[in-house]
């Protein structure tokens, strides 16, 4: 297999830094574009050679396009991971608020769309030529009671990796994770009490909260080892649906 690049966004901490972990470790590149620029840079400086990085945000079109050029250089990815994504702010249905809305919408999916389509316009073609998108189970369960907006974004990206798996084939395959409640900066704040995570915790059927590094090792199945899958979504969530 000739070396690849990865193209992963939100690469900076949680997810997609194990992701990042998970390809170098594999021999790969990869490239991290992330809107924390401290995060990133200490994130870069643990990863060593195989990875760069620059500070992208990927809700913000000008910033796609000065960013991802300057941090691919002479490395074009052959892969990407749509992993950047907020929660957003609880909002019940009455009390909705439309900057919330946009600000979701715009990283979850625009963002997802926007950094895809660069990707498109910047790969250098590849033999297992391969695209990961973060979804979540709440893009099949609604989400989480106040996070409809972040559900409803999540649910877009199961439907959009059915669409870019068929308008993509057959030169990349595009599958999703939907990762159930992994540990990271995202998922601590989420949970009221160590109380209310207890119980939680007790209702997913392996009786324990994911790691990052859990979904890392579907994120390099599905874009090295996955030859005849695509348009597929794994769930990544100890059993929990
Ligand atoms: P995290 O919040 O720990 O890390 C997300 C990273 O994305 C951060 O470094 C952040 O700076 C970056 N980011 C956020 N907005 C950005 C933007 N506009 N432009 C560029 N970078 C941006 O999140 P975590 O938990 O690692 O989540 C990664 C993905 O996995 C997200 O799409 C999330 O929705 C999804 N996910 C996470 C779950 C969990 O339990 N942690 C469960 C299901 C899905």
């Amino acid at each position: 297999m000739s070396t690849a690049c990865i193209l992963i966004t939100g690469g900076a901490r949680g997810i997609g830094l194990a992701v990042a972990r998970t390809v170098i470790g594999l021999g790969h590149r990869c490239v991290l574009l992330d809107a924390d620029g401290d995060a990133l840079a200490a994130s870069l400086a643990s990863l060593g050679d195989l990875a760069r990085g620059e500070v992208v945000d990927i809700a913000d079109t000008s910033s796609i396009e000065k960013g991802l050029g300057v941090a691919v250089g002479d490395w074009a990815p052959t892969h990407l991971v749509n992993n950047a994504g907020v929660l957003g702010r609880k909002m019940g249905f009455d009390e909705m608020d439309a900057i919330e809305i946009d600000r979701v919408l715009s990283v979850n999916l625009r963002g997802l769309l926007l950094v895809t389509s660069a990707f498109l316009k910047a790969r250098r073609p590849h033999a297992d030529a391969a695209i990961v998108n973060m979804a979540s189970i709440a893009g099949f369960n609604g989400g989480a009671p106040g996070l409809s907006v972040y559900g409803a974004t999540k649910g877009a990206v199961l439907a959009l990796t059915r669409a870019m798996a068929r308008d993509l084939a057959p030169a990349i395959r595009v599958n999703a994770i939907a990762p159930g409640i992994i540990e990271t900066d995202m998922q601590r704040g989420v949970f009221a009490s160590e109380a209310a995570m207890n119980e939680v915790v007790a209702a997913i059927p392996q009786k324990r909260l994911g790691s990052p590094a859990d979904v890392a090792e579907a994120a390099g199945w599905l874009l090295f080892g996955a030859p005849y899958t695509t348009g597929e979504t794994i769930r990544v969530s100890g059993g929990r649906i």
